[in-house]
């Protein structure tokens, strides 16, 4: 066979495959009840991981539409700790979970997820936010790396010292010297890729551990 057909083939099951992989989580995710296959990213990530979510802990889901990051953290929780979502989108309640519709970056949202928190400080940030893809590649980077900032931003401001922070991002421009500034603010930063994100994607996800005190 010439090279090229060979490597066509190659390419050819491998996104037979990338399909096969997205489709059986997709009916996973269906038969156990989930709101979508990205549950499937979280738990992997926080058993790998071992991070053990204690029944009074505060977290934070940010872009939690429709819902099945929550889920997994209301069940992990129990009813003793406090799981507030945000979201642009509408989300369906959840049992257990405090959402608020708006972006998390607009004052009047700030000062709703203040109310929930009533004084406490956040133990865990997850964000599996996603920017509105323009389709150039540029753009959507650039846009993911502002929305990273941003929610960089919220965890300095909300978590308590020791606290934890898992978020998506994208590889590309600026995904290095954002991950260097997660290294300044966390003793210890982690790169992970799910085996439910498409080998496709530049979705990554940093996992920032142990946040340092504020130096004065
Ligand atoms: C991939 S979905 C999240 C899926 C969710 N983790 C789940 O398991 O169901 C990304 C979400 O981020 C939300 N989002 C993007 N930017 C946001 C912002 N600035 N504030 C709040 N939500 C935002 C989008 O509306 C979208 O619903």
């Amino acid at each position: 066979m010439p090279r090229s057909s060979k490597s066509k083939a190659r390419r050819k099951t491998s996104a037979w495959y990338q399909r096969h992989v997205h489709d059986a989580h997709v009916r996973r995710a269906r038969q156990e009840g989930k709101r979508s296959r990205a549950a499937f990213k979280l738990t992997e990530i926080l058993d790998r991981f071992g991070l053990e979510l204690a029944p009074d802990m505060v977290v934070v889901d940010l872009g939690c539409a429709p819902g099945s990051w929550s889920q997994e953290l209301a069940r992990r929780l129990g009813p003793g700790g406090i799981i507030v979502g945000i979201d642009l989108l509408e989300v369906q309640p959840i049992a257990g979970v405090r959402v608020i519709q708006g972006d998390f970056t607009e004052p009047p949202v700030k000062r709703e997820l203040e109310a929930c928190l009533d004084g406490r400080k956040i133990d865990l940030v997850v964000s599996d936010m996603a920017p509105e893809m323009s389709g150039n590649k540029v753009v959507d980077q650039a846009r993911m790396m502002a929305l990273n900032e941003a929610t960089l931003d919220f965890a300095c401001r909300h978590l308590r010292e020791g606290g934890n922070m898992l978020l998506k991002s994208f590889q590309g421009e600026g995904f290095d010297a954002f991950r260097n500034e997660l290294m300044q603010r966390f003793a210890r930063v982690r790169l992970v890729k799910p085996a439910a994100s498409r080998k496709t994607s530049a979705e990554m996800f940093l996992l920032a551990l142990d946040f340092l005190p504020v130096k004065r």
